[in-house]
């Protein structure tokens, strides 16, 4: 297995990853405007992509204003599934340089069913609750949770001037 980390991948890599049925990410987030990946975490084996971990940089602000690295499109082919993938990308994820991820609070948004999931990982629910831009207004969202790693010192709402990741 080889991992490493991209600005670009190929239409070859979208499709085997994000396109191997017709839903391939929750339903829950289905017509939600998301950002884009800066960085994509891909992980090969025999030199076709099995897994994906997207990040980026960007600002919250709750009691106080932070940057934090928040993740999305994370993903592993179904044949691929169960081997504990993940992990690898969030390790490579804690210690890798770029947009100074290693030193900054890890963010995801996730639906209810897969914050155990995440617990495991060691993101916790923010539970003060969120909102996010959608078509320049801020909107919130009962759909899902926003899970963290290293914003134990942040309090009330988080305000994100973008939208979701
Ligand atoms: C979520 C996903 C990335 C997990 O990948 P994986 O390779 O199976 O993950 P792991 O090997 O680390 O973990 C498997 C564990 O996760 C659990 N799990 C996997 N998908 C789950 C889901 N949708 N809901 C709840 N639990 C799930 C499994 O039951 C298993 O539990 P165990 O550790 O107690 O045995 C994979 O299921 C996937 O690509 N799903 C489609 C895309 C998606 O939903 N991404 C998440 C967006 S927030």
């Amino acid at each position: 297995m080889e991992i490493k980390s991209t600005s670009t991948m190929t239409d070859q890599e979208i499709e085997r990853l994000f396109k191997w049925r017709e839903q391939v990410f929750p339903i829950e987030g289905k017509g939600i405007q998301w950002s884009k990946s800066e960085r994509h975490i891909l992980v090969y084996e025999n030199g076709e992509a099995i897994a994906h971990m997207g990040f980026g940089r960007f600002s919250v602000v709750g009691s106080r204003a932070s940057d934090v690295i928040g993740v999305g499109g994370v993903v592993v082919r179904p044949e691929c599934q169960g081997r504990k993938i993940p992990e690898l990308m969030f390790e490579y994820l804690a210690q890798t340089e770029e947009l100074d991820a290693c030193k900054l609070p890890k963010t995801l948004f996730c639906p209810k069913r897969l914050g155990p999931y995440y617990g495991k990982h060691g993101f916790q629910e923010y539970k003060e609750g969120f909102e996010f831009l959608q078509n320049d207004e801020y909107q919130s969202s009962k759909q899902f949770l926003l899970m963290a790693q290293g914003l134990a010192d942040m309090t009330g709402k988080l305000k994100i001037a973008s939208l979701p990741w």
